[in-house]
């Protein structure tokens, strides 16, 4: 098996050293940039050979050499600056990745795709539509990072440890991202038995603002985004069956139809394999279509 990674700078690396460390299979790096993909397969090689683990890293400047892969990883594309949203690239990447899909349909047809590049969902949709892929073999990374947020952040409010917490994130990946605290306890406890009215604003705007924050300090978010598509991955190669939230076709699911959104499901060996279809209340549900009209606005904006 194969996982290859189109687009090599600090995420694109970021990803192939989460999937590496954890085993799950070789890994080929593209990149346009000669060099740079070749560069950062020998630094994480060198790494590997002192871990022990025997996953293979190559670099390539040739899509070509993508053919067969099982699982393709679409990260190329520009990163927001500091006071730019994620849906402010949607110009300049849609047309990447409308480029770079047309190849993973003609290099990797039979692979499971997981998008990473924002405006995530809108690209995720785009990446679908496409490739042609069924609906269950793309998906996008970008609730699973917002989760991990979410997690520090109840666990700085809580100080409990983070094994103990389990949170879920729906919706945009964006400026209308629903941090779900009635679906989120320590150890099946409810959270707010821990925090209060004002801490929980507090977390809810922290997760919210985070990235934000990490790219003004050091100008993109790297390791949380590779963490999170390597758990995704490890879910579908180990077929898990973890429940993570991801941006997937929705097809009348939490009322929404023909758009690709953030929602909890099932990841398996089959990829997406089952949407779970959570009762949210009417703060959560007005949230939750809120990000679909952003989504869909976008959308409305490409020509698929
Ligand atoms: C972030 C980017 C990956 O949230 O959207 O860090």
């Amino acid at each position: 098996m194969t996982i290859t990674i189109i687009g090599s700078g600090r995420v694109g690396a970021s990803v192939a050293l989460n999937c590496a460390l954890r085993e799950l299979d070789d890994i080929l790096l593209l990149d346009i940039v000669k060099g740079l993909p070749q560069g950062e397969a020998l630094d994480i090689n060198n790494q590997l050979s002192e871990r022990g683990i025997d996953c293979k890293v190559s670099g390539s400047n040739n899509y070509e050499d993508m053919k067969g892969s099982d699982f393709v990883v679409v990260v190329a594309g520009v990163g927001r600056k500091p006071g730019m949203t994620r849906m402010d690239l949607l110009k300049t990447n849609a047309d990447i990745i409308k480029d770079v899909s047309g190849k993973v349909k003609s290099y990797a047809a039979d692979a499971i795709s997981v998008m990473v590049t924002n405006p995530l969902d809108p690209l995720t949709y785009l990446l679908l539509k496409v490739t042609g892929a069924a609906k269950n073999r793309v998906m996008g990374m970008g609730g699973m990072l917002d989760l991990s947020r979410f997690k520090y952040f109840i666990h700085n409010a809580t100080k409990v440890s983070n094994d103990s917490i389990q949170a879920m994130v729906i919706s945009e990946h964006g400026e209308n991202m629903l941090p779900l605290i009635r679906y989120s306890t320590l150890s099946g406890i409810p959270l707010n038995k821990f925090v209060t009215e004002q801490q929980v604003s507090e977390i809810f705007e922290n997760t919210k603002g985070v990235a934000a924050q990490v790219i003004a300090l050091k100008g993109a978010t790297t390791h949380a985004p590779g963490n999170a598509v390597a758990t995704m991955i490890e879910s579908v190669i180990k077929n898990k069956r973890s429940i993570i939230p991801v941006s997937t076709l929705l097809e009348g699911e939490y009322g929404a139809e023909n758009v690709c959104i953030g929602v909890p499901a099932i990841i398996g060996s089959q990829g997406v394999e089952k949407i779970i279809e959570l009762p949210l209340d009417n703060f959560e549900q007005a949230m939750f279509s809120k990000g679909v009209d952003s989504v869909k606005e976008a959308l409305s904006t490409l020509t698929l």
